[in-house]
């Protein structure tokens, strides 16, 4: 896939309009609707400003959350808009609609250095199904098209990847750092390419483990899915989290790895409990012979040398998934020892987005890597190795 794509460096937006698609998909608090954590906000303001102060009159839009074409008070974007201003430090009008009246009208009298955000883009249903008529309504009110959605951009929806049909279309500078850093990552990595893989579930992690397995030198594998590789290996699980029908693609991986010459690391002993909950005791096993009546819930001590010492002399790491349930502060080691390895080597540290990222940060690691994603499934889709439509979409360079 071509990574090498024209941004709004490379187009005169001075008194253009600019369709801009950002992640404003944010988490909110579900009783009150407020914003928990504004760091995608955030994330779209350097292209923002920047076509502001170029002249451009700016027409921000986003989906959030899932409403499947309703219309949902809950996921209104007007919260986004106002914090959004508060960021920018100047208006943003507010569309109460996508592509209807208010959208059109308000649209039409934008002047430059003005910004406009339309309404949830999903409560339309042809939005996520790429109507050709919503991506064409959404580019009849502009003269460029502007992706800085990278959260979004595993999505062929109408405004990640159809609108570019009909507007010359190029990439912000978010979407750029984060192709500039995964790409050269996959691409031409500083080796050793360290890749450490946690979270829950191996069938989540299937293609970029096999992807990843012809690109980095070592592999670790923590959190959950450790323990269908640990009982592939012949060791007992006990009520550790388990997919049987996964056990011959972990069987398969480790060979691969053996005949690719990758390093590949698992747990060596395991911090379990005898339930799933905040309070357990941990108890130290070893990971080969987890209890019949336990589960696991970090790696141990061993497990985090380990993992660390494969770090150290790193050229880059990439972490994507956490190494136990870090919710839980008992269980929260694991993955704090190697946010503070990641943070103390002296690799590229890229940190895949959604749960690691929530990790670093809780962890308090953040300012300390190189990157951090702010996508989720679009990272992962990213390490497969997929064709990511919101990228393939843009102009070439
Ligand atoms: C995300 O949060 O990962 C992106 O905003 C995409 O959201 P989606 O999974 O609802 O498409």
């Amino acid at each position: 896939m071509n990574y090498n794509k024209k941004t709004v460096k490379d187009l005169d937006v001075k008194g253009k309009k600019v369709l801009c698609r950002c992640d404003f998909n944010v988490p909110q608090d579900k009783a009150t609707g407020a914003i928990t954590d504004d760091k995608r906000i955030v994330a779209a303001l350097p292209t923002l400003k920047y076509l502001l102060e170029q002249g451009a009159a700016v027409i921000a839009c986003s989906h959030l959350g899932k409403p499947k074409g309703e219309r949902k008070e809950s996921l209104t974007l007007a919260p986004v808009a106002k914090r959004l201003s508060e960021l920018l430090g100047c208006e943003v009008i507010f569309a109460t609609d996508t592509i209807g009246e208010d959208a059109q009208a308000k649209a039409a009298a934008l002047q430059p250095g003005q910004i406009m955000l339309l309404e949830n883009l999903r409560f339309d249903i042809r939005e996520e199904k790429n109507g050709a008529d919503f991506a064409k309504a959404l580019a009849d009110m502009a003269d460029v098209y502007v992706s800085d959605a990278f959260g979004t951009v595993h999505r062929a929806h109408a405004s990640t990847a159809g609108v570019a049909a009909y507007l010359p279309a190029v990439s912000g500078f978010l979407i750029e750092k984060e192709l500039e850093i995964m790409g050269g990552a996959l691409a031409n990595p500083k080796r050793p390419l360290v890749a450490i893989l946690g979270g829950a579930k191996v069938s989540s992690k299937i293609g970029v483990i096999n992807n990843l397995l012809d690109i980095a030198d070592t592999i670790i594998i923590g959190g959950g899915m450790a323990y269908t590789f640990i009982k592939a290996m012949g060791g007992t699980v006990g009520t550790s989290l388990l997919e049987e029908d996964r056990l011959d693609y972990c069987k398969e991986m480790m060979a691969k790895a053996q005949e690719k010459g990758v390093k590949f690391l698992l747990p060596v002993d395991t911090l379990c409990a005898a339930e799933f909950s905040a309070d357990a005791t941990p108890e130290l096993v070893d990971t080969m012979a987890i209890p019949d009546d336990r589960m696991g819930m970090d790696i141990g001590p061993k497990t985090i040398a380990l993992f660390s010492d494969a770090v150290k002399d790193a050229g880059t790491v990439i972490w994507n998934g956490p190494m136990g349930v870090f919710e839980f502060p008992a269980f929260a080691e694991g993955t704090r020892a190697l946010a503070k390895a990641l943070a103390e080597t002296d690799a590229i540290t890229i940190v895949g987005g959604g749960d690691s990222a929530a990790a670093v940060a809780q962890l308090g690691f953040a300012d300390k890597m190189t990157h951090i994603s702010t996508g989720g499934g679009a990272s992962l889709e990213f390490l497969e190795g997929k064709e990511l439509p919101g990228v393939a979409c843009l102009l070439d360079k």
